[in-house]
């Protein structure tokens, strides 16, 4: 479970508008913003964001939430994951699940990322320098028609054949994060003593891998013989983990802008070359299969990927790693294309054989996805035979159903259909296809449970819409809901107790997230505050705090109620009877006191 605190923290770092401004065109509208619903179809937008409320609303369906809730309801990720992705934008770090981390380890391991960081950027700085004399490497590099502009853009350099170059820059060449962070390696003899430490990286050139912030996170160290293995990477870290960068995105970052996409191949030296020779919107996967998260990456930067792959075997497989990683990411404002090279070629020998112009025809014809995923499902069958048919429908279920209810899945579906003589009905009931999502949401089924009204109501509607005010609700004032009784007690309970484990940090967002979390009964409430104006804090305060006066005096009422028929001497029943006037009297003056002009 993700802590609470965690939530809240990343629901105020979090911009709702930027999240969903990835996915919904919208327009400036007053204090809001405008846009179509994605969750139904419609033709003028209904659709708001706000960003003071950092919460969606829909007129139209009544669709809401926070950013979170809008990942969830988007894309159809889960919680966890939606709430990664919209840390790991933020720059924050999701604490493990049952992450009892107290804080001093926490900051121990800040410390240490940092000191990871610094060991890389001096080592990354070294190399660079080192790269200046070491003429054969210049040699090599300039032999495959490298300039030093793109080579100084990228941060190259060269490690020495030396087992422990580094010590020149480390003076504490024993230090902890030169191990921790890759760059060398612990000797352990058998009884598993340490014996000294080497470089990782000798005889190599080298390209750093950066994360989006530019920071250095590790290396890719290329020989310039035949050697083995001819790329030597930085070993995972918690500051590198492969699944998740891409090699030169962040140099790639305003071309990617300009260009209007980016072109993802599979080599450094892809990047670096392609980069020079006219388009240096290239990034590359570093030796792994393309992730889920490398596409999120992708998206957020631009609408539009194209991948490109060789057209061998092993190209068609790493294509296939890609779609199935793009799939659930597809949605109606974004491309991604496929690009098959000629067998014997990668970007890098293609361009410079062929030429910029051919490579950027390449781009120009590349395969959309919908014709990929197509051709994947009915090139291994023969789709003249029923058999056949129904492999290819058996072959593209799993590939459809990862998709999210889309304008482009519907087109696939056709297309499918058409190949394999069924209807599109047919094949949507076939592959048990999730409803569009306007469908599927439809208000929680009533558990029979009376509805809040009056006062009770407009306590609720406060309480969420303000979650800060619970902090007012003392041992009387919860006493005072107890006495309502049966589900108001249950409801106005539920609500403080999330609302003081938000504190003071607590917005209607991260309220309404948290409910969300544990029943549906509040949605009706949370819609209308979501669509209504936004209420001034000092006045639902003050009145707020009348309302609970009001429960307190009905409640000392009917107390003295009671009291006057329970049959009591008037002796015995003074005490009480004076302190029950004496309440009364506090609250009347309590009442008085907030009604005076400031
Ligand atoms: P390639 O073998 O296609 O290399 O590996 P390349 O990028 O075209 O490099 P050049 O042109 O021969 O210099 C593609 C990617 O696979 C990873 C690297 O990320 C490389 O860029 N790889 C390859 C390794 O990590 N280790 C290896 O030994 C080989
Ligand atoms: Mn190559």
């Amino acid at each position: 479970m993700i802590p609470q605190s965690f939530i809240t923290d990343l629901l105020n770092r979090v911009d709702i508008v930027d999240v969903v401004g990835r996915y919904v065109q919208l327009k400036k509208g007053g204090a809001n913003f405008m846009g179509l619903c994605p969750f139904h179809n419609e033709k003028s937008p209904s659709f708001t964001v706000s960003p003071t409320k950092q919460f969606y609303h829909c007129f139209g369906c009544g669709a809401h939430g926070t950013a979170i809730g809008f990942l969830i309801e988007y894309s159809g990720m889960g919680f966890i994951d939606a709430v990664k992705d919209l840390a790991q934008n933020v720059g924050m770090v999701v604490p493990d699940a049952d992450d009892k981390i107290p804080p001093a380890q926490r900051a121990a391991q800040q410390a240490q990322s940092m000191a990871l960081s610094d060991a890389l950027s001096r080592a990354c700085e070294y190399y660079r320098q080192q790269l200046r004399g070491a003429k054969q490497a210049v040699a090599y590099l300039k032999g495959r028609g490298l300039t030093g502009e793109v080579a100084a853009r990228f941060g190259m350099g060269y490690a020495p054949n030396e087992w422990n170059a580094l010590k020149a820059v480390f003076p504490d060449y024993d230090a902890l994060a030169l191990a921790e962070s890759g760059l060398v390696i612990d000797k352990v003899d058998e009884a598993g003593n340490k014996q000294g430490r080497y470089d990782r990286f000798r005889d190599r050139i080298m390209f750093p891998i950066r994360n989006t912030k530019g920071q250095v996170i590790g290396f890719g160290g290329r020989v310039m013989d035949g050697g083995e293995p001819k790329y030597l990477n930085s070993p995972e870290t918690p500051l590198f983990q492969k699944g998740n960068e891409l090699y030169g995105l962040f140099e790639a970052r305003q071309a990617i802008r300009d260009a209007g996409y980016v072109l993802v191949t599979e080599g450094y030296m892809d990047v670096v070359a392609l980069a020079q020779l006219g388009f240096p919107q290239a990034v590359a996967t570093l030796g792994t299969a393309c992730t889920s998260t490398h596409v999120q990456k992708l998206l957020r930067q631009t609408d539009v990927v194209i991948f490109s792959f060789d057209g061998d075997k092993a190209g068609r497989r790493a294509a296939r790693r890609a779609l199935e990683a793009c799939l659930p990411h597809v949605t109606d404002n974004k491309t991604i294309k496929f690009l098959f090279l000629p067998q014997e070629h990668d970007p890098d020998s293609f361009v410079r054989e062929r030429g910029a112009d051919a490579f950027a025809q390449e781009i120009d014809e590349a395969m959309p996805l919908s014709q990929f995923l197509l051709r994947e499902v009915t090139a291994d069958h023969d789709i003249d035979t029923p058999e056949g048919r129904a492999r290819a429908q058996f072959d593209a279920k799993p590939l459809l159903q990862a998709m999210t209810p889309t304008a482009l899945r519907l087109q696939i579906v056709r297309g499918l259909a058409n190949l394999t003589q069924s209807t599109p009905a047919e094949i949507e009931g076939l592959f048990e296809l999730s409803k569009p999502v306007a469908q599927v949401r439809r208000p929680p089924p009533r558990q029979g449970r009376p509805e809040p009204v009056g006062l009770e109501l407009k306590l609720l509607r406060h309480l969420i819409a303000h979650p800060v005010l619970t902090m007012e609700i003392d041992e009387p004032a919860l006493k005072a809901f107890e006495s309502l009784g049966g589900e108001s007690w249950e409801r106005l309970s539920l609500l403080v107790g999330i609302g003081q484990a938000l504190g003071e940090a607590g917005t209607f967002a991260a309220m309404s997230q948290n409910i969300k979390l544990v029943s549906s009964e509040f949605d009706g409430l949370i819609s209308e505050i979501a669509s209504s104006t936004e209420t001034e804090f000092d006045s639902v305060r003050l009145e707020l705090r009348s309302f609970i006066r009001q429960i307190k005096m009905d409640m000392l009422k009917e107390e003295l109620k009671t009291l006057f028929s329970s049959g009591l001497t008037s002796d015995q029943m003074g005490v009480r009877y004076r302190e029950i006037n004496a309440l009364q009297d506090q609250l009347m003056r309590e009442a008085a006191a907030e009604m005076a002009p400031r």
